[in-house]
């Protein structure tokens, strides 16, 4: 008999309810995005607003998914990195739905959870890409944990493109409407500074000088156009360099940017030239759900990872090279 797991997330802006099995039958992905009025995100706004719509969003997924509370057999929630009030609520709820229920419950943590869902689409062992809009990580899977390869020095690609999404009038979250703007004719590139230093890459000075272009009269399609351009080639170049370093022959995207076709196509196109192959899940998969949650906790508790409900604290900080995988 399989064992099924219902998922919860809700490190920032979205709150989502997965259930899985653990054959990898995805039976409900439900979500709900906070939008904040103006500016950017309030952690206690996005908390009140995960509080609200966790109740209903877990009856959702279960009508979704045909089965009734009794076909449970594991909760597990993001336990972090994420916003502490945002957390909580998700961390509460999980508690609360576990004693209620009288069933096993662990707390995963968010990226590795991007990862590990990301295997489901058939790849091994890859290097992957994981570009959020609070995280931009190289990380590989190298004696025993996921270990990151290089990083952003300053600010999450897509916080990069939400900031300037924000500056010019565009709706958060702006990552896909950035995009369809990029795809304007005619495609005319303005330089912008290309920064990696190292494997670590900082996208401030890209933010900085795209703004004052703006402001100065460039044209905003031609902005977004050359702003894709020269951020996914500093990803590329880093992601590139990671696979040599490992010798790995796969690559994985993963987490909300990952959604991105300019990008999808670049990272493409690099493992074609390395004999290499490529990897994107769906898009509900790679932003933040509650699949990837559930489907982290069922590998944990199938490896014989347990946790009591003390241990269930939530970890703001929780780095992704912290989480002993064991189960690899
Ligand atoms: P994390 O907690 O892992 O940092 P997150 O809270 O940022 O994740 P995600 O859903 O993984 O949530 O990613 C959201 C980001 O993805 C936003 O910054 C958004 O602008 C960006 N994004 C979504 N679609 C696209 C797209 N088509 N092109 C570029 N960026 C996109
Ligand atoms: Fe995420």
């Amino acid at each position: 008999m399989s064992k099924i797991c219902l998922g919860l997330e809700g490190t920032a802006h979205t709150i989502g309810v997965g259930i899985i099995s653990d054959d990898g039958l995805i039976l409900a992905n439900k979500f709900k995005m906070y939008h904040p009025a103006e500016g950017g995100i309030h952690p206690r706004e996005a908390a009140n607003h995960h509080a609200q719509h966790i109740v209903p969003l877990i009856e959702e997924a279960m009508i979704s998914a045909n089965i009734s509370y009794r076909d449970l057999d594991l909760i597990s929630f993001s336990q972090g990195p994420g916003l502490g009030p945002c957390l909580r609520t998700i961390a509460t709820s999980a508690r609360a739905l576990a004693l209620t229920l009288n069933l096993p419950i662990i707390g995963v943590n968010h990226c590795v959870a991007h990862i590990e869902i990301g295997r489901l689409t058939g790849t091994k062992d890859p290097i992957l890409l994981y570009v959020s809009g609070g995280n931009t990580q190289v990380i590989a899977f190298v004696k025993g944990k996921y270990r990151v390869f290089g990083e952003t020095l300053d600010i999450g690609i897509g916080n990069m493109l939400d900031k300037f999404g924000r500056f010019v009038g565009l709706r958060f979250p702006a990552g896909g409407a950035i995009e369809e703007l990029a795809l304007k004719k005619p495609q005319n590139f303005i330089e912008l500074p290309y920064s990696v230093k190292g494997m670590d890459i900082s996208f401030s000075g890209v933010l900085t000088a795209s703004q004052n272009l703006y402001k100065k009269g460039k044209s905003l399609e031609n902005l977004c156009y050359s702003i894709q351009e020269v951020t996914f080639a500093m990803l590329t170049e880093v992601t590139e360099r990671a696979m040599a370093h490992t010798e790995k022959a796969e690559v994985l995207l993963g987490g909300g940017v990952a959604c991105n076709k300019r990008l999808q196509n670049m990272i493409k196109q690099m493992a074609v030239e390395r004999d290499a192959k490529f990897f994107v899940p769906e898009k509900g998969l790679c932003i933040d759900n509650g699949v990837m949650i559930a489907w982290l906790g069922l590998i944990m508790h199938n490896a014989d990872i347990e946790m009591s409900v003390e241990d269930t604290v939530v970890r703001q900080r929780f780095r992704t090279d912290e989480v002993d995988a064991s189960w690899r």
